[in-house]
């Protein structure tokens, strides 16, 4: 039997299972909390920090996607503290690469520009460092833009525990860390790609697009991670 624990969320007593995190409960209680690198079906990173929340007796933001319930937690999401961590987390995203909004094939379809909009952010307080970084376009069908990347590694893992190609991953580290395919090889020259695409429907931003769309045009479609890992999950496809 799975053991239940107990729990107060912004004030209110809730149940969770012991194999749950926080995000999951939050999510359950309709609570609505941005995040970036997280999807459903794929496993966590905890990397955006986005999904931060305050836990009683902890000194700092925990990030609620990958932290485990425990009995007796008190958790609030949504304090000034935490808003303003928020847009502080997504300020600095906006700063570190390019993020021209107006000129992106995601425009109105991006993650990151619906949280920042969610957010509040309506200017960035910090030096835009705005690298020039290169796009490949050697892939037949889709294109890697550095620039729009906000290093979420969905497409990372995605690709390993989806698709089970692992043509993607990380190099580098902090400010020079970038997306890879095939240990840096030219996307269209990678011999593990299966050409899928969905590296690219998991994106985020524009950082992965499908060739001749423009600007605005690239719509993403997530549902097809939880609706692959459910059928594998029920042997669905098993005869
Ligand atoms: Fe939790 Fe990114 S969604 S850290």
């Amino acid at each position: 039997m799975d053991t239940v624990i107990t729990l107060t969320l912004n004030g209110e007593m809730v149940s969770a299972r012991a194999d749950q995190t926080l995000l999951d409960i939050i999510r359950e209680q309709k609570i609505s909390l941005p995040t970036l690198c997280h999807m459903d079906g794929l496993s966590e990173r905890g990397g955006c920090r986005l999904c931060a929340v305050e836990v009683q007796g902890a000194p700092r933001p925990m990030a609620a996607c990958v932290t485990p319930v425990s009995e007796g937690m008190v958790v609030r999401t949504h304090t000034p503290e935490l808003e303003a961590y928020r847009r502080m987390v997504l300020e600095l995203l906006l700063a570190e690469r390019n993020h021209i909004c107006a000129i992106c094939v995601t425009n109105g379809h991006c993650e990151l520009q619906w949280a920042a909009a969610q957010a509040g952010v309506t200017s960035v307080r910090y030096a835009y460092l705005h690298p020039d970084l290169p796009m490949d376009a050697s892939h037949g069908r889709f294109v890697l833009d550095h620039n729009r990347c906000i290093l979420c590694t969905r497409c990372v893992r995605v690709c390993d525990e989806v698709e089970g190609a692992h043509t993607w991953d990380l190099a580098g580290r902090g400010i020079q860390a970038r997306v890879i395919t095939d240990l840096s090889r030219p996307w269209g020259a990678s011999p593990s790609c299966t050409s899928c695409g969905k590296c690219v429907q998991v994106c985020p931003t524009g950082a992965l697009f499908a060739k001749g769309a423009t600007v605005a045009e690239m719509t993403k479609e997530h549902d097809f991670v939880s609706w692959i890992i459910r059928g594998r999950t029920k042997r669905e496809w098993v005869w």
